[in-house]
C-alpha cells in the first residue's frame, strides 16, 4: 500500500500510543519500526508509515486514513473471480461464513481468520422479497444446495454463519431470516445491519452507504463506525427493469437479461436513467441536513458504467463505487461473522 495515498491528514497529538484508522483507536497495533498493523478493509495489513515520520513520532501521531479504493477492489476482484471460476484459495486458520439473503441473489461468502476471501457460491432467487421471506421452504433449499456446494469444494462442514438484515427490520422477519440458516444446519454467530456489512469491507467508519438491490434502495449515514440514519425506498433494480419492460414493450424476463448485457449498456442506459435521476433525488433528500461527504455506492442495480456520474451530478457530493457493487456486502457479512 502506497502511503502517501492512504494517509489524508497527519496529526500531532499530545497523547500516548495512539494510531487510528478511519477514525477508530482500537484497530491499529503493534506500532513497530516503519510499519504498524492494522486491520484494512476487514483485512490484517502492514501500514508503511512514511519517511517524515521517525521513532518518537509514532506515540504521538493520529493517522487518519481515508478509503484504499484500489486495495478494495483487489479484494472484492479476488472475491468475484472465486465465485466466478467455483474454486478456493488457500487460507490460513478458522473460516468464516456469510449467508446474504437478497431479493436478487442468495450468496454464501467464506473468509479466513485474517479476512482473505476463500470461496463464495451464489444463486438467483425470488424466495425473499425486500428483506421479507415469501418462500421460506425454498429459501432453506437454496441455502442447503449452497452449502454443500462450498463444503465439497472445501472438503470441511460448515457450522456456523453470519446472516444480515437491511437496516430497520425487526422482531419477526429478522427471526425468520436466521430461521432459514439454521434451518440449513449452521448456527447464526451474528445478524448484522446490511450497511455495517458494506461498510467493514469498504474499510469505513462515516460517510452513507446507498444500497440499490432489486427491490430496494437502502441508505445508511455512519458516524463513527455507527450507523446513525436509515432509510429503504422502495425502488431498485425491479423499477429498472420495468421501465426497460414498457419502453421495449417486451416481457419483465427479457427485459432483465437486457438489462445486464453489458454490451447493449450504451443503449439501454438512456432509457433507465430517469429511474436513477429520481433515485439520487430521493438519496439527496435523506442526506439532508447530514454532514455527508462521500457516498459509497453498493447493491447490482448500480453496475451501470455510468451510475455514479448521474448519482455526482443530482447530489452534487464524491461519489465511490467499488468494483463488482453486489458483492460488497455478502463479502462484509462472512467479514463480521465472529470466529
Ligand atoms: N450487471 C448488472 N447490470 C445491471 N443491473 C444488475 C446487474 N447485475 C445485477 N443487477 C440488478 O441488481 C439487482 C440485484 O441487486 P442485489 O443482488 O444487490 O439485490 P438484493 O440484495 O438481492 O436485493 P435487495 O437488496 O432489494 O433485497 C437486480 O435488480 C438485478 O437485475
Ligand atoms: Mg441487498
Amino acid at each position: 500500500m502506497i502511503v502517501g495515498e492512504v494517509i489524508k491528514r497527519l496529526q500531532i497529538l499530545e497523547a500516548q500510543p495512539f494510531v487510528s484508522l478511519n477514525g477508530r483507536p482500537e484497530i491499529a497495533s503493534k506500532v513497530s519500526g516503519k510499519s504498524f498493523m492494522a486491520i484494512l478493509s476487514g483485512r490484517k495489513t502492514s501500514v508503511q508509515l512514511p519517511g517524515i515520520m521517525n521513532r518518537e513520532y509514532y506515540g504521538k501521531a493520529k493517522i487518519t486514513m481515508s478509503i484504499d479504493l484500489k486495495s478494495v477492489n483487489n479484494l472484492i476482484n479476488n472475491f468475484a473471480n472465486l465465485i466466478e471460476e467455483q474454486r478456493i484459495n488457500e487460507y490460513k486458520g478458522d473460516l468464516r461464513v456469510g449467508v446474504d439473503l437478497g431479493t436478487a441473489n442468495i450468496v454464501l461468502s467464506v473468509v479466513d481468520e485474517d479476512g482473505n476471501p476463500v470461496a463464495g457460491v451464489s444463486h438467483p432467487g425470488s424466495v425473499i422479497k425486500d428483506g421479507l421471506i415469501v418462500d421460506y421452504v425454498g429459501a432453506v433449499q437454496i441455502v442447503r444446495k449452497l452449502k454443500s456446494q462450498l463444503e465439497e469444494m472445501l472438503g470441511i462442514t460448515l457450522t456456523r454463519a453470519a446472516t444480515a438484515v437491511p437496516p430497520g427490520t425487526i422482531g419477526g422477519n429478522m427471526k425468520a431470516m436466521s430461521n432459514v440458516v439454521e434451518s440449513a444446519d449452521m448456527d447464526v454467530t451474528e445478524i448484522i445491519d446490511e450497511p455495517t456489512a458494506a461498510a467493514s469491507v469498504l474499510g469505513i467508519t462515516d460517510g452513507a452507504v446507498v444500497d440499490v438491490g432489486g427491490g430496494t434502495t437502502g441508505i445508511s449515514i455512519l458516524r463513527n463506525g455507527k450507523v446513525i440514519y436509515t432509510a429503504d425506498e422502495p425502488t431498485g433494480g425491479t423499477h429498472m427493469s420495468l421501465v426497460l419492460a414498457g419502453n421495449y414493450k417486451i416481457p419483465f424476463e427479457e427485459a432483465e437479461t437486457l438489462k445486464r448485457d453489458r454490451t447493449r449498456q450504451r443503449e439501454v442506459f438512456p432509457v433507465i436513467k430517469p429511474v436513477v435521476e429520481k433515485m439520487a433525488s430521493i438519496v439527496k433528500r435523506h442526506i439532508n441536513g447530514h454532514d455527508v461527504d462521500t457516498i459509497y455506492v453498493v447493491g447490482g442495480a448500480s453496475c451501470f458504467d455510468e451510475f455514479e456520474t448521474v448519482f455526482q451530478k443530482e447530489i452534487g457530493v464524491n461519489i465511490i463505487k467499488p468494483a463488482h457493487p453486489l458483492l460488497i456486502t455478502p463479502l462484509g457479512i462472512a467479514l463480521n461473522s465472529l470466529k
